[in-house]
Parts: C-alpha cells; sequence; structure tokens
C-alpha cells in the first residue's frame, strides 16, 4: 500500500490533507506546536564537567535525571562541522528518488539498515508522519560497507558522526554512573550496540490531526539526539506535553529503559514524542546506545529502603513485547515490574 512507501512519497505525490490512516483519535492529538508550552532543559556544559566544576556539574546532571529523564550537553567538543556534514547529508538522502531510498526498505526490525516510515509500520494501527533510516554502527567495519551509498558522502559523514557521538556518549556515561555513586562500576558495559536513527519529518498539511512519533520511551541505556533548528520534539512532564526548545548544535540526552532498570529506577526514562508543523519540514538524528546482555538493577542501589524493582530484561523480551498486541506506545518497562 502506499502509506507502506513512507510520508516523504506521500508528500512528493500532493497530499493535501492528511490521510485517514494518520489521524489520530481526538484525545490523543497534540495542540499547535504554537501555543504548546516550551521548556528549557537543564544545560550540562561538557567543559565544566570535565574540569573543577566537575562536582557541581555532576550534581545538576543528577537532578536532571530524577527531574526529567532529560538534559542538554553544550560545549561537548563535537565539531559543528561534523554534525553539519551529518545534517546536510541526511538531508541529501531524504531528498534522493524514492526508487533510490526504496532499496533500502524492509518489513525485518532486525536488518542492521533500514528504511522505512512510521514507528513500526508492521504493526502502527494509526500511522504516523515521520520516515527513517536506520544504521546499525558498531562494530563499523561490520556495517559501514552496508550504508546506502549514496549520496557519495554518507558513509564519510556517517561514520565520522558516529564515532564522536559514540566517544562522546562514553564521556557522558562516566559522568552518569558517577553521579550515581558508581565509580568503579563495570557492570554496564560500554562496548554494546549503536544505532543512528535519521528521522525526517516533512511539513504536514494539518498537524494537529497527528504526530511525527507517538509516545514511548527509548528502550536502550541512553540516547544522544541531534535535531535541527525546527521544534517536534516534547517531553512528558508532570503530566503535561512541553516543547523542547532546540538550542544550535547542542545534544538532547536521554535516559533509556535499560539504564531505568539498572539504576533501579533511580533515573527515568521518560515518555516523549515528536509533533510536525506546516511550514517546515525536521530532521533529527538520534544516536542509541543500548546492551544486548541481561540488564538488571544495580545491586548497589538494592537496600532495604529500595528494593529490587524490575525484572531481568534483554532485547529479545523487547523485540516481543514490540511485535505483540499488548504493544500499545506505552512503556514498555510496565510489563518488567
Ligand atoms: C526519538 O524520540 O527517537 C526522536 C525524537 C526527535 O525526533 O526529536
Ligand atoms: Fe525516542
Amino acid at each position: 500500500h502506499i502509506y507502506q512507501k513512507g510520508v516523504k512519497h506521500l508528500c512528493e505525490n500532493g497530499v493535501t490533507q492528511v490521510p485517514q490512516k494518520y489521524i489520530l483519535p481526538p484525545q490523543e492529538r497534540p495542540v499547535s506546536l504554537v501555543v504548546n508550552d516550551c521548556i528549557h532543559l537543564p544545560v550540562i556544559d561538557f567543559t565544566q564537567l570535565q574540569g573543577m566544576d566537575r562536582s557541581r556539574v555532576l550534581k545538576v546532571l543528577s537532578n536532571a535525571c530524577r527531574e526529567f529523564g532529560f538534559f542538554q550537553v553544550v560545549n561537548h567538543g563535537i565539531a559543528d562541522e561534523v554534525i553539519g556534514k551529518m545534517i546536510d547529508v541526511s538531508k541529501r538522502f531524504f531528498e534522493l528518488p524514492f526508487e533510490e531510498r526504496q532499496r533500502y526498505m524492509s518489513n525485518n526490525l532486525s536488518q542492521p539498515v533500514r528504511y522505512g516510515t512510521s514507528f513500526n509500520q508492521n504493526n502502527d494501527g494509526v500511522f504516523c508522519w515521520r520516515d527513517f533510516l536506520k544504521l546499525s554502527c558498531h562494530p563499523m567495519q561490520d556495517f559501514a560497507p552496508l550504508w546506502p551509498s549514496s549520496p557519495v558522502d554518507l558513509r564519510e559523514a556517517v561514520g565520522e558522526y558516529s564515532m564522536k557521538t559514540r566517544h562522546l556518549y562514553e564521556r557522558v556515561m562516566d559522568a552518569i554512573l558517577e553521579s550515581l555513586g558508581l565509580t568503579d562500576e563495570k557492570v554496564i558495559s560500554k562496548d554494546g550496540n549503536q544505532l543512528v536513527m535519521v528521522n525526517c519529518y516533512p511539513a504536514c498539511p494539518q498537524p494537529e490531526l497527528t504526530l511525527g512519533l507517538p509516545p514511548h520511551s527509548d528502550y536502550g541505556l541512553l540516547t544522544l539526539l541531534l535535531q535541527d533548528q525546527v521544534e517536534g520534539l516534547q517531553i512528558q512532564h508532570n503530566d503535561r506535553w512541553v516543547t523542547v526548545k532546540p538550542i544550535p548544535n547542542s545534544f538532547v540526552v536521554n535516559i533509556g529503559d535499560q539504564f531505568e532498570i539498572f539504576s533501579n529506577g533511580r533515573y527515568k526514562s521518560v515518555v516523549h514524542r515528536v509533533a510536525v508543523n506546516s511550514m517546515r519540514s525536521r530532521l533529527s538524528v538520534a544516536s542509541l546506545h543500548s546492551v544486548n546482555e541481561n540488564v538488571t538493577p544495580s545491586p548497589k542501589l538494592i537496600d532495604y529502603l529500595n528494593p529490587k524493582r524490575y525484572e531481568d530484561t534483554n532485547y529479545a523480551d523487547f523485540l516481543h513485547y514490540l511485535t505483540s498486541s499488548e504493544f500499545k506506545c506505552k512503556r514498555f518497562l510496565e510489563s518488567r515490574r
């Protein structure tokens, strides 16, 4: 069906109204981005984190992870040029003729390189206004040959970008573990999976009827998100949806389900979604970090006041959940308590 070919394809065929397939029931629709409340997430200055001020910055980090499950990182040391190239090449990928993009389409969620649409196009009742390119990145020598060969500079840009974000991820994870008092902890392997997910949200003729991504939490340990200057990311905070104001060239970092489990619930994997707009198409690049092994609450974070709060879990459980009829875009974690 035409919906399986993605939103970009739909727009290229000149839709002027949101087709029925994308229309949410009234209670799940977003209010317009123009009137939705904005939030400034706590900002972590990475240079300060690595310097004399580390203990103070770790407190800010800890509060951010408890209260929002999200923070932004500035002065992270990844050159503007690396970021600019990643965004630019991603935009050009989505501008390629449909036949070129279609070569990477697959129904198989486990494909390491996959072009697709919606959230989970095999299972979504209502589709969402998003196309994506998923790129497995680690170990790079295994996956780089599978990345699209067009645009010609895509592999180079993704190679550079994924290496730099992986390095940043490791430093941020060190800080998060330290903020929990887990300095000599080797329980969470940093040598896990890395997926670079490039999201394209075309301008939408009726943005108040649909979403770019439905409410969800991220499955892995940590996500590092780069967004262009177009607003769209919304997080759930005090039972309201608030829009995250983009800061140019910064990363939005959020705690995933695996880390919530590992931290025995100290740090929360917070539900978020994406709203679209009628004026501009939006692009984001998420670097998703996870591990294959079973994740279990750290013994150091279990005591008589904090009993073990979660069952162990692994990727197979998550995939099973994603493809099951139980899946309603609510938190996977609810099934692991
Ligand atoms: C995501 O939640 O995975 C992507 C969020 C965004 O595009 O801002
Ligand atoms: Fe997400």
